[in-house]
């Protein structure tokens, strides 16, 4: 089973050739004009996904000594992401739909995230919670099969990745600034003396939303985003430079934090303790570290990080799963859709 993997909802244009199950080839580029204005300008991310799909399409096709009829599945996001983007990728696939009449299959996003933890571990005790944390979506959800996937809680404002970025902003990192982020509080530990660490540590903190109700699994980071705005107007520009690596690393704590909480509460209502991730945050090494050491090492599973971020190899994946359980569908674009 050849399928053809297409992902172009956001700021990555990305395709792949998946072979029963196993990645041949996976091909991605990622738009940075976007840096340029500090977040994903819809009209260039389209043009910029316009001059690429086709490039890397024929590309990805030859590096695997293939021709396109012998595709057997193409698997195209469909939802959710910017509505001109996702145009390109489902009209892209539509095109060689018609003209060589290969199958093809509407995928949505973040079941591409959730099933690209398969490409790497098959065999992954089911059900988990597949924790998605990205720059448009941050949920907790619990995973028994393809189609029997149940969201458990998500966030109610900001993504998480979405706050990496925008605090990221504040503090003058370009856009997406997760990455940059994550370096910088590692530069904290190597700082000054380990009391002198302690004390700044001690000062910079930030808090934890803690949402109404007590069993809620939902997410807030939007009052995160605020306390590190707060913290930086009413400091001199000379302390927040001199001290970037230690809100940075409060920060991180702070975020990290609450997902592990919450995953902390989902794993004792549900009775489940096998932890996946998934999304541009699972690049996280703070986070996979932290998860480990409340999971331990043998519960969590995450993928590389070429998988985490936007991929057509986990779109090729979540094709797989859909043809499996019989359950491809034509694609029908919707920027908006969930997971049912
Ligand atoms: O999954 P993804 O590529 O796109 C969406 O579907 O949104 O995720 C991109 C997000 C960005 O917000 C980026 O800042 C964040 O993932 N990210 C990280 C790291 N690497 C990427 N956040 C925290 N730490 C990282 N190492
Ligand atoms: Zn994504």
């Amino acid at each position: 089973m050849i399928i053809l993997g297409i992902e172009s909802s956001c700021d990555e244009t990305s395709v792949a050739i998946m072979k029963d199950g196993a990645i041949l080839s996976s091909l991605t580029h990622s738009q940075e004009e976007h840096s340029l204005y500090g977040g994903v300008v819809p009209e260039v991310a389209s043009r910029a996904h316009l001059e690429k799909i086709d490039i890397l399409t024929k590309r990805v096709i030859k590096d695997c000594n293939l021709t396109i009829d012998q595709l057997d599945l193409i698997a195209v996001t469909d939802s959710p992401g910017l509505a001109g983007a996702l145009l390109v990728g489902v009209s892209f696939a539509l095109g060689l739909h018609t003209a060589y009449g290969i199958p093809v299959t509407g995928v949505n996003h973040l079941e591409g995230h959730i099933c690209s933890l398969f490409i790497e571990h098959p065999d992954i005790p089911t059900p988990f919670l597949s924790l998605l944390a990205s720059g448009g979506h941050t949920a907790i959800y619990r995973y028994e099969s393809y189609g029997n996937c149940r969201c458990l809680g998500q966030t109610v404002d900001d993504a998480a990745g979405e706050a990496f970025d925008k605090v990221g902003k504040l503090l003058g990192f370009p856009y997406p600034a997760g990455r940059a982020i994550e370096e910088e509080a590692g530069k904290e530990e190597k700082t000054g003396t380990t009391d002198e660490r302690e004390n700044k540590k001690e000062k910079i903190k930030f808090p934890i939303a803690r949402l109404s109700s007590p069993d809620s699994l939902d997410f807030s980071f939007s009052g995160l985003k605020t306390a590190v705005k707060n913290f930086i107007s009413s400091n001199s520009g000379q302390y927040i430079k001199e001290n970037r690596p230690q809100i940075c690393g409060a920060f991180q704590k702070a975020v990290v934090g609450s997902l592990v909480n919450n995953l902390h509460q989902a794993s004792r209502s549900c009775g489940i303790k096998t932890i996946a991730l998934g999304g541009g945050v699972a690049c996280n090494g703070y986070l996979k570290n932290e998860l480990i050491k409340n999971f331990g090492a043998d519960n969590v599973f995450f993928p590389s990080p070429k998988f985490c971020t936007d991929n057509g190899a986990m779109i090729a994946m979540a094709g797989l799963k859909m043809y499996n359980a019989s359950k491809t569908r034509f694609p029908n674009m919707d920027p908006a859709r969930g997971i049912s």
